[in-house]
């Protein structure tokens, strides 16, 4: 389908408020039409005959008119602009839902500034066009036709002069509607790099602050304001030359009219009161098609914003459910990996992976950094699909059940620890929307969290900020923990905050993480001594592939990757008698 014709489908369930606009301003056009054409009998009436009550009349008539317009732009407005609205309205929802659904990947890929940039910005261009197309198809497009049928009824050889320009005027209107359209096309992607360029500062101020880039910031950003500014005044330009042009143009034709229509009257072809009915008509026409032209030019910039939105809704994520998926059902919650290859692009990230996590147990990732092992975990939600072999739940490929049964089973605690602009107590029931009070605050008990949320000046019901600023990086990890205490999933995918705490949060953190590894297989990436002394398999991952497997004591014997490992990276904490990052 066409995007015009998209766009127009979207306008569609609002058919109703776009009648009552079309009859509103059916009624606007064709008083138009009437007002020119009885500006004939009226004149005749009144200079010729000489009818007073006429012109008494007039007066009046000419207030109802008006009136009547008045009621008809409003109606005709109200109606159209909000049908216009709703539309877009949809538009928004739905470019929302696309992307809410897309994979990983393509966030990977693309900027979460350019993103926005599509639902907000694009989807406002959009907008233009979508009220442009109603209004001026409806609106404009009848009061010209019900002007043209005048013209015609007046003097058909007459009209036909006026309208030699025609041809003329639209192929000019063609060639600047075509500028226009490309130079919208630019300007919404310079606005796409601006908004980036705004989020990525906002979101990393803290950097730009430590390493001083505060001016480098500044002139990227007056750089870019600057090319759209570029951007913009070219397109003005061609949006202030479409009128002039037009007009200029149609003086041709009026030029014409004069003449020839002078000299009819001239010779008695035609009387001068129609003459009067046929200019007035004409200059009332003027109106309408100059809208009409800057409508075009509006919707030529619109449909550019059109399409990269439905590109955006058109789009299908690769990681969907099968035809016949059911749901993840856990009995024991053992998880198996069988020969998992996977690449991100064209290199393997992970090759031939095979391990068995049984049931309850905790299973440590170690390995040197790159090794795979965010990948490794990234794989049992479905954030990426195996590239071969496959993994298997409780007897289900992964593959065969729902996402949304799959990652109701599982509780994630990610090195992001991603807080909400909420307040804490929602932030912990993004893990179970539906707990209670009572629910919430036993998750933060379990979680040592309870104590700091509860000397907050509004206790669960503080709001944070953003990205929770106000909290120090132990409290924010024990609210994720506290999450998915909430949750209570029988797998658990915890990637081990490697960001240095003091001596108390880490304690803290590590009771914490105690209690959410009870009763549940678990999938740790670790970075605490701790933690993989009490794993029952250690997989050491070197380039995407497990070179060591066992538990601590055995592969201290095999004095391989595993014991130089601990001892780099875990015998001085052991020694220190507390297991803080270095
Ligand atoms: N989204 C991605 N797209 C492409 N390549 C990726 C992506 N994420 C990771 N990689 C690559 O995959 C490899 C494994 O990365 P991964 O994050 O799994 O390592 P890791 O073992 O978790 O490392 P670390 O201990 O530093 O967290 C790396 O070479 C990395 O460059
Ligand atoms: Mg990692």
């Amino acid at each position: 389908m066409s995007t015009l014709g998209r766009i127009i489908k979207y306008s569609k369930p609002y058919w109703l408020r776009i009648l009552v606009a079309i009859i509103a301003s059916a009624t606007l056009g064709a008083m138009d039409g009437a007002f020119a054409y009885l500006v004939e009998p009226l004149l005749k009436k009144i200079f010729a005959t000489k009818d007073l009550t006429i012109f008494t009349l007039l007066p009046f008539g000419v207030i109802l008119l008006f009136i009547l317009r008045a009621g008809g732009r409003f109606l005709n407005d109200y109606y159209l602009r909000t049908a216009g609205e709703l539309a877009v309205r949809d538009v928004r929802n739905d470019i929302y839902k696309s992307s809410i659904v897309l994979d990983l990947k393509y966030y990977n890929t693309n900027t979460t500034g350019g993103m926005m940039s599509r639902v907000i910005s694009d989807v406002g261009g959009m907008q233009n066009g979508i009220s442009n197309v109603i209004t001026n198809i409806f609106r404009d497009g009848i009061s010209a036709v019900s002007l043209l049928g005048v013209l015609f009824y007046r003097n058909w050889m007459l009209a036909l002069i006026a309208f030699i320009v025609i041809p003329i005027s639209a192929y000019s209107a063609k060639i600047i509607g075509k500028r226009i359209k490309r130079l919208a096309n630019e300007g919404q992607l310079k606005m796409a790099d601006l908004s980036s360029h705004l989020q990525e500062t906002f979101s990393g101020i803290k950097v730009i602050k430590a390493f001083g880039l505060e001016e480098r910031s500044l002139t990227h950003f007056q750089k870019v304001a600057e090319e759209f500014y570029e951007l913009i005044r070219k397109s003005i330009k061609y949006n202030s030359i479409s009128a002039p042009t037009t007009e200029m143009i149609t003086s041709l034709g009026i030029a014409a009219v004069i003449w020839a229509g002078g000299s009819m009257v001239l010779r008695g072809i035609m009387t001068s009161t129609e003459f009067f009915s046929f200019i007035t008509a004409m200059i009332l026409m003027y109106k309408p098609l100059k809208s009409l032209n800057g409508g075009y030019n509006n919707v030529q910039s619109s449909l550019g914003a059109a399409i990269r939105v439905f590109e955006i809704i058109d789009k299908q994520p690769e990681i969907a459910d099968a035809p016949e998926a059911g749901s993840l059902k856990i009995s024991q919650g053992v998880i198996e990996f069988q020969n998992v290859s996977f690449r991100y692009n064209d290199e393997y990230v992970l090759q031939n992976v095979s391990l068995r996590a049984e049931r309850k147990q905790i299973i440590a990732l170690v390995g040197p950094s790159g090794g795979g092992k965010t990948t490794l975990v990234s794989l049992i939600p479905r954030f990426y699909d195996v590239t071969e072999g496959a993994i298997i739940i409780d007897g289900s490929d992964i593959r065969s059940v729902t996402k949304q049964s799959l990652v109701q089973q599982i509780a994630l605690v990610d090195q992001e620890t991603t807080l909400f602009n909420d307040t804490l107590a929602n932030n912990i029931r993004y893990g179970k929307f539906d707990a209670t009070d009572e629910e919430v605050i036993t998750a933060a008990k379990d979680a040592f969290a309870h104590e700091f949320i509860s000397q907050m000046p509004d206790g669960y019901n503080t709001r944070i900020g953003d990205r929770g600023i106000r909290l120090s990086g132990g409290q924010r990890q024990r609210i994720c923990i506290a999450r998915a205490l909430l949750k209570n999933a029988p797998i658990l995918i915890l990637d081990e905050a490697t960001s240095a705490l003091d001596t108390e949060s880490e304690k803290m953190v590590q009771m914490a993480l105690d209690n959410l590894m009870v009763n549940r297989t678990t999938f740790v990436i670790a970075h605490r001594l701790s933690t993989v002394l009490h794993a029952d398999q250690i997989i050491v991952l070197e380039n995407g592939c497990i070179v060591e497997r066992g538990s601590h004591n055995d592969l201290i014997k095999n004095s391989g990757l595993y014991s130089r490992l601990h001892s780099l990276q875990f015998s001085e904490r052991a020694a220190d008698g507390n297991n803080n990052q270095p």
